[in-house]
């Protein structure tokens, strides 16, 4: 099931324009879009929020899993690895060029949640299909969906296959809500680091906000690894090694 919510989160102290929370699944998607305009623009910035645990997740921009843009997403050493696919049928989708995505600045990835932020361009149009339908302004169906147990086959390849979800859900976005006239300011993010990426991966370092410091992992212990919700940070000099992947990542002497 999933539950609309009216609490504001994320990008900075702004109220996104639509989102949607799953409390059993303990996952939010949101989205923001720029303000309609003639040519429609054909970007959006999606918020994705999932517990670093999970193998991985996944949203549906089209509310199905064939003739839909998707994104994938999982943990990696720290680092947010986020993709689009695409498929046809109810196999393995594949890596999707076309849309760009780039990880704005204000994402996060702690020992409990990835808060993934991101901008896509050239993503309301797609092969088989259109965010909304066509309608920026219509109510759009989406989807997500979630490995919780297991995780990727190589977390640290972008192109990954991966097994099937053992979860998904829909859920209705009213796009004519998620227009935001500060839709600049966050793609903006206050970032003077530029971050250009390929076309379908990208990644976000671990966050250096200088709130309560994360608890550290000790030399040779544990921090990853499916299943895993420790601490994820490795103590000063050691660092987090995947030594097993998916299963194990080890805090090792840094080279
Ligand atoms: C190896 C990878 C995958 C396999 C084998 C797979 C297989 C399947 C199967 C068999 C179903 C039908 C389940 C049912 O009706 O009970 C399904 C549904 C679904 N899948 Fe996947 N899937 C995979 C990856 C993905 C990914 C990466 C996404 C999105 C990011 C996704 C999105 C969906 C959605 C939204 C549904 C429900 C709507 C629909 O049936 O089209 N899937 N998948
Ligand atoms: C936009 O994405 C589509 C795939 O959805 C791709 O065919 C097209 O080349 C992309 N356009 C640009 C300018 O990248
Ligand atoms: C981890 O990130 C989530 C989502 O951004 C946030 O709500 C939570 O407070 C963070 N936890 C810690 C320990 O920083």
């Amino acid at each position: 099931m999933s539950h609309k919510v009216t609490a504001t989160i994320l990008l900075t102290a702004a109220s996104l324009g639509e989102q949607v929370q799953d409390p059993a699944l303990d996952m939010i998607v949101g989205i923001v879009l720029p303000p309609d305009s003639t040519p429609a623009s054909d970007e959006y910035i999606v918020n994705f929020v999932v517990p670093v645990s999970y193998g991985w997740t996944g949203i549906s921009m089209g509310g199905q899993m064939s003739n839909s843009l998707l994104f994938t997403m999982w943990p990696y050493n720290g680092e947010i690895m986020l993709g689009s696919r695409w498929t046809n049928d109810y196999v393995l989708p594949l890596p999707y060029a076309g849309p760009k995505i780039t990880l704005l600045p204000a994402s996060k990835i702690n020992n409990t949640y990835i808060n993934a932020i991101f901008r896509c361009q050239n993503c309301t149009v797609w092969e088989g299909g259109s965010l909304g339908s066509g309608d920026l302004d219509g109510t759009a169906v989406l989807a997500y969906v979630a490995s919780t147990d297991v995780g990727v086959d190589d977390p640290s390849d972008i192109d990954s296959s991966f097994q099937e979800h053992n979860n998904f859900d829909f859920f209705g976005l009213d796009l004519s809500q998620a227009h935001s006239s500060s839709y600049s300011k966050y793609i903006g993010g206050g970032s003077t680091t530029s971050a250009p990426s390929g076309p379908s991966s990208t990644r976000v370092p671990p966050s250096t906000t200088t709130s309560a410091p994360q608890a550290t992992q000790t030399a040779y212990g544990q921090c990853g690894g499916t299943g895993y919700s420790g601490p994820t940070v490795c103590a000063s000099g050691f660092a987090c090694i995947a030594v097993a992947p998916p299963y194990y990542s080890q805090c090792q002497p840094s080279k």
